[in-house]
């Protein structure tokens, strides 16, 4: 199976991207809501909740593990991937790769949590593929409990995208990193308040894309998985109202979430 882990409903963005991309695989995917969000904790606590996320995806069959979370990625996956030893895929490499390929005049803007910005991933990266773009960058805390209350079209909401979005549009970058796989569910609001000059790089998308890059190379892991007849399933450490609307909204049909302690 894949395996998909974020702190929440974000990572199902990833999860639904996988899905229309290698619609014959299996999935296991855990989103963490009770410790949502990752963003703002210590990279210590990060740190352990994906060891955590992983050996359970590991315990359910999974045989590569997605990082579907931006702040999880950024903190941690040296460590994963020095601890396990399946494939361990993360959403920002290819995120940045894309960016750096696309940016017209090379002024990048990159938004995402607290932990994401704070560890720099996005500009080392950028800096190594395109040296000399022009990086701004601007965390943006509130946006992930806005979105799994399911505030995702509210007037409080714009205002807010308003006031951390200004400096990017000051800065005139003309490519923005949704640098947090929640941020897809605010796409339309950004994308209306950024300007249609501005090309938003959506880092779910480009995780699956990522992963199916890998898997074209190493077929043997997916024919594995078709083979296994294994059913996708859908994990989450708490389970409230609009965390369920949110999954059936990003599928497209009723995901039955299972709760299970972590
Ligand atoms: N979807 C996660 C990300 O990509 C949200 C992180 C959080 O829980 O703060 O960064």
């Amino acid at each position: 199976m894949i395996g998909i882990f974020d702190s929440g409903v974000g990572g199902m963005t990833v999860a639904k991207a996988v899905e229309d991309l290698c619609p014959h695989l299996p999935l296991v995917y855990f989103g963490d809501i009770a410790r949502s969000p990752y963003g703002s904790k210590s990279p210590e606590v990060i740190t352990e909740c994906c060891r955590r996320n992983t050996d359970f995806l590991l315990s359910q069959g999974a045989e590569l593990v997605v990082i579907a979370c931006n702040s999880a990625a950024a903190t941690a996956s040296g460590t994963l991937r020095r601890e396990y030893s399946v494939p361990i895929i993360d959403v920002v490499e290819a995120t940045a790769e894309k960016a750096a390929a696309v940016s017209a005049a090379g002024g990048i803007g990159i938004i995402g949590t607290r932990a994401t910005v704070r560890s720099k991933v996005y500009e080392q990266r950028l800096e190594a593929i395109r040296p000399g773009c022009r990086i701004a960058s601007q965390a943006c805390p509130l946006l992930v409990p806005l979105v799994e209350e399911g505030w995702l079209d509210k007037r409080e909401t714009k205002m807010i995208l308003r006031r951390y979005l200004h400096s990017l549009q000051q800065q005139q970058v003309d490519t923005l990193i949704l640098g947090c796989t929640h941020y897809p569910l605010l796409g339309r609001l950004i994308q209306s308040r950024m300007g249609k000059r501005v090309r938003l790089i959506d880092s779910s998308a480009e995780a699956a894309r990522h992963l199916k890059e890998f898997l074209d190379k190493n077929p043997r892991i997916g024919s594995n998985m078709a083979e296994s007849g294994q059913q996708s399933r859908f994990f989450v450490s708490d389970s409230t109202g609009p965390v369920q609307q949110l999954a059936d909204r990003i599928f497209g049909r009723p995901i039955h979430l299972e709760k299970v302690d972590v």
